[in-house]
């Protein structure tokens, strides 16, 4: 069996994600999506309520397991059974981080492969951040979250304008 280890913080899970983890299942048998702390950000969500919106948001898909993990990324391969770790690239700008930590990763596990897929075009300026900043400045949202991150977020903040 195939598994990818496709990890992040998903601070919430948007359509780009899930656009990736929908793309993966071509190529995997399991998508195993690992929501990770990174200790540069703070959440908006809590880490419970992160996997139950990818959860939700990801009903339906048989190749989707969803798992909450600490430590180091690495080590939650071999406890997964996950050959290789899963990172979407959106644009050049993604690129100089993605590449820093697919060589981290491999340095501190050997042959720690990292692939990389990209969203389609309509997701590819789609991100938690800036999903956040329009949510929490009363911009429309919905568009860009699947459905239960929609109603997640105008709990969070109040619902978008008419
Ligand atoms: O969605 P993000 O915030 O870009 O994901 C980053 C994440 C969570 C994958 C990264 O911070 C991570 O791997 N955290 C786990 C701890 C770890 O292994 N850090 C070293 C990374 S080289």
């Amino acid at each position: 069996m195939k598994t990818v280890l496709y990890p992040g913080s998903f601070d919430p899970f948007t359509n780009g994600h899930l656009d990736l983890v929908e793309r993966a299942g071509q190529l995997f048998d399991r998508v195993v999506v690992a929501v990770a702390v990174n200790a540069a950000k703070s959440p908006m969500f809590t880490m419970q309520e992160r996997c139950e919106l990818i959860r939700l948001s990801c009903a339906g898909l048989d190749h989707v397991e969803v798992v909450a993990i600490d430590g180091l990324l690495v080590d939650s391969l071999d406890k997964y059974g996950a050959q290789a770790i899963l990172r979407g690239l959106r644009a050049f700008s993604d690129f100089e981080y993605e590449l820093q930590m697919a060589l981290m990763n491999r340095t501190l596990r050997r042959n720690c492969e990292t692939i990389f897929m990209m969203p389609t075009l309509k997701n590819s300026f789609v991100s938690s951040t800036l999903v956040k900043e329009v949510a929490r400045l009363h911009g429309n949202f919905a568009e860009y979250v699947p459905p239960p991150v929609a109603a997640a977020l105008r709990a969070k903040v109040g619902p978008e304008p008419r």
